[in-house]
């Protein structure tokens, strides 16, 4: 069975980022067979920030950096801070080898207290994946803060999006065959 990790990049709790990596890790779930496995960086940090390169990380730090590189989906998410992703998810993926998850599919989501700041997917998260040639479904998610309520996405549109980023996951997961359109002779 495929592999789905999720990584939050948010360094507190509770997690409007956690909530939106989650919804997609369930829309996904409701479309095909999946093991699903979560690494929240707020509670894992002390295993990962200990070091500044891989073999200073602790044992547990090992094997989180090992499930996320043999993932094949990844659904990434961070707050935008200081109009960026944060540090201790671009810790995490330094110590990544640069070679562990090529091919690999990903969805990128970032919540944020501006809209301003929503291109950080296309900007940082996306070219982030493309270090590591993961590819990235087309639909990219960014939520504020009146897109989640009670716990939950309550958004209309953020919903319908997590479902399409779900569907592209999804699909390219599921097949290796790229369909072109069918020429008219
Ligand atoms: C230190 C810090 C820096 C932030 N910088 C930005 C920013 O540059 N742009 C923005 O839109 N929101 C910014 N925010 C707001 C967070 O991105 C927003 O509240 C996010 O949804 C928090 O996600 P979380 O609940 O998963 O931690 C910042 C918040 C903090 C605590």
């Amino acid at each position: 069975m495929p592999t789905m990790v999720k990584i939050n990049g948010s360094p507190t709790q509770p997690s409007k980022t956690g909530i939106l990596i989650n919804a997609i890790g369930d829309a996904v779930a409701g479309k095909m067979a999946i093991k699903s496995e979560t690494i929240t960086l707020s509670e894992v940090a002390p295993e990962i920030m200990c070091g500044l390169t891989r073999p200073d990380v602790t044992k547990a730090g090992e094997q989180l950096l090992q499930l996320a590189e043999r993932a094949d989906l990844l659904v990434i998410g961070t707050p935008v801070y200081r109009a960026a992703y944060t540090g201790v998810l671009k810790h995490f993926f330094d110590l990544v080898d640069r070679d562990a998850m090529r091919n690999r599919k990903a969805i990128v989501c970032a919540t944020g207290g501006s809209s301003m700041h929503a291109l950080v997917i296309e900007h940082q998260l996306r070219p982030l994946m493309g270090f590591f040639a993961v590819q990235t479904v087309t639909t990219g998610l960014y939520g504020l803060s009146e897109d989640f309520a009670d716990g939950a996405v309550a958004s209309p549109s953020l919903k319908d999006r997590i479902e399409r980023a779900a569907s592209e996951a999804v699909e390219i997961l599921t097949s290796s065959i790229v369909r072109r359109p069918q020429l008219v002779q």
